[in-house]
């Protein structure tokens, strides 16, 4: 990838479709940095949680979040998330984070002061993979390639479950099924920056792919779009 070229590509979908792997892996083949959108609102809910807020205080919650300064660290890999500028990775991805956070990622104003901070990421970070619900149709409408990821619930659940279980967790594919229809229902049916396809996205359905062979097809894309936005 030419070091001076600008590119915004931004990859959308569900949970459960393994986006943030491939985000990051693709933005390590291309030289590019990654925005993990999610865990903004994860670190959001985390806040939440651990500062005993009623999340439908909204003015509260916004004001905390705020207060926190949510930024990430560009010299970690994957750039860790920060809050008051401590790193808070290790709490995001907890069970009680991750059953509250669609709930926290409906709410309206706490999404403005997202969608804000991740435009000055980007402005901050132009050669940039951001991945989330809302990337392509709100955030950066005018990205310069956007992919939409999906992959059947039932084979996400088994993805979801077999990583828990790796980590030691004891879980089953039924209950992460339930979990994963939830949330996916939440976020799609929310009135603010709700999980859309937008018409211009690329979609690949990951069910029956590896890893590795979807970032090649995105690789192949962006490569032609990278040659076609240098030829004018
Ligand atoms: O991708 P993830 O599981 O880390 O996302 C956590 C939650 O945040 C999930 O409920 C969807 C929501 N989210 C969102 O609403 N908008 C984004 N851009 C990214 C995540």
């Amino acid at each position: 990838m030419p070091q001076d070229q600008s590119i915004i590509i931004t990859i959308d979908g569900p949970a459960g479709t393994g986006k943030s792997t491939i985000a990051r892996l693709l933005a390590h083949r291309l030289g590019l940095d990654f925005l993990d959108t999610g865990a903004m609102y994860r670190a959001a809910a985390a806040i939440c949680i651990d500062h005993q807020i009623d999340p439908d205080d909204v003015e509260k919650l916004c004001e905390v979040v705020a207060d926190a300064d949510l930024h990430f660290d560009w010299q970690t890999d994957p750039p860790a998330m920060l809050a008051w500028l401590k790193p808070i990775d290790s709490r995001i991805r907890d069970a009680d984070v991750t059953a509250l956070v669609s709930r926290i990622a409906a709410i309206g104003k706490l999404r403005e002061h997202m969608v804000r901070k991740q435009r000055i990421i980007a402005a901050q970070h132009p050669r940039l993979v951001a991945e989330g619900r809302d990337q392509g149709s709100i955030v950066f409408p005018d990205a310069d390639v956007k992919f939409y990821l999906d992959a059947s619930p039932r084979i996400r659940a088994h993805r979801r479950a077999e990583q828990l279980r790796a980590e030691g967790a004891a879980v089953e594919d039924e209950r992460i099924l339930e979990e994963i229809i939830r949330r996916d229902t939440m976020d799609a049916s929310r009135q603010d920056g709700p999980l859309i396809c937008p018409d211009d996205a690329i979609v690949i359905d990951s069910s029956n792919l590896e890893i590795p062979e979807v970032i090649a097809a995105m690789e192949t894309v962006v490569r032609e779009r990278v040659q076609a936005l240098r030829m004018g």
